[in-house]
């Protein structure tokens, strides 16, 4: 067994401290969230804490880091209240963590990686064309965390765009594992994902029944 006090946890160096702290709260979903600024100048960039928060209205939220660190994403949001996210499959995956380069602001990723935007249905910010599943949000707030100079980013979904018919199971479920979509650890580690089962809600005293195949 090992086990790390803070205190020692405290001392560790730098890199090292990141790595073990960036992954000890475990796997994440990982997007490309694509932004435009008012010059009309596209940005992409790869993010892991995409957060559900409520499905009626649908919320969903990211942590952007403090504004020097990742400063483009949230300026575009900010100036155009307006972004996309895109799952990321194995066929662009070192495109996608490239993306997390520090590029000029003048460098758009999606020109500079070969990732190629798509607008659809008139938002403006840019879509990821090889992304199988993608939705647009329009910013609601932008809470920023006075502990450690972070955002979080709170956006209302406007629409969805599924590339596989066959992910959308007739309860309405998106079983992503069927098109590949990531999940990430840390900072560097990327990982495909299997379905092992699903469950009926759970009620206190009740064993939980699995859900039968539904559908694909
Ligand atoms: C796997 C991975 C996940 C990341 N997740 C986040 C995140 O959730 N929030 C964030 O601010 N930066 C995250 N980053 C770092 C950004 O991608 C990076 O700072 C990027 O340059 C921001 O670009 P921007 O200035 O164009 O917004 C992540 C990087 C990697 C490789």
């Amino acid at each position: 067994m090992q086990f790390f006090p803070h205190t020692t946890i405290q001392t560790w160096e730098r890199f090292y401290r990141a790595n073990f702290i960036n992954s000890l709260t475990g796997f994440k979903s990982v997007s490309l969230i694509g932004t435009v600024n008012q010059k009309g100048q596209t940005n992409l960039a790869i993010f892991s804490s995409m957060v559900h928060l409520g499905s009626d209205p649908a919320l969903i939220g990211f942590i952007n880091r403090p504004i020097q660190a990742a400063p483009h994403t949230l300026a575009n949001i900010q100036a155009t209240e307006i972004y996309t996210v895109n799952h990321v499959h194995p066929s662009f995956l070192e495109l996608a963590h490239q993306t997390s380069a520090k590029y000029p602001e003048e460098v758009s990723e999606f020109d500079e990686l070969g990732l190629t935007p798509e607008f659809i249905d008139s938002i403006a910010a840019p879509f990821v064309k090889e992304s199988k599943v993608k939705y647009a949000l329009s910013l609601e707030e932008i809470i920023p965390i006075k502990l450690n100079n972070t955002f979080l980013v709170i956006g209302k979904l406007q629409h969805v765009t599924l590339e596989e018919e066959e992910i959308l199971l007739p309860d309405g479920f998106l079983e992503l594992s069927k098109t590949s979509s990531l999940c990430s650890n840390g900072i560097d580690a990327y990982y495909s994902t299997q379905l092992i089962d699903r469950y009926e809600y759970a009620k206190p005293g009740v064993k939980p029944e699995k859900i039968k195949k539904l559908g694909g």
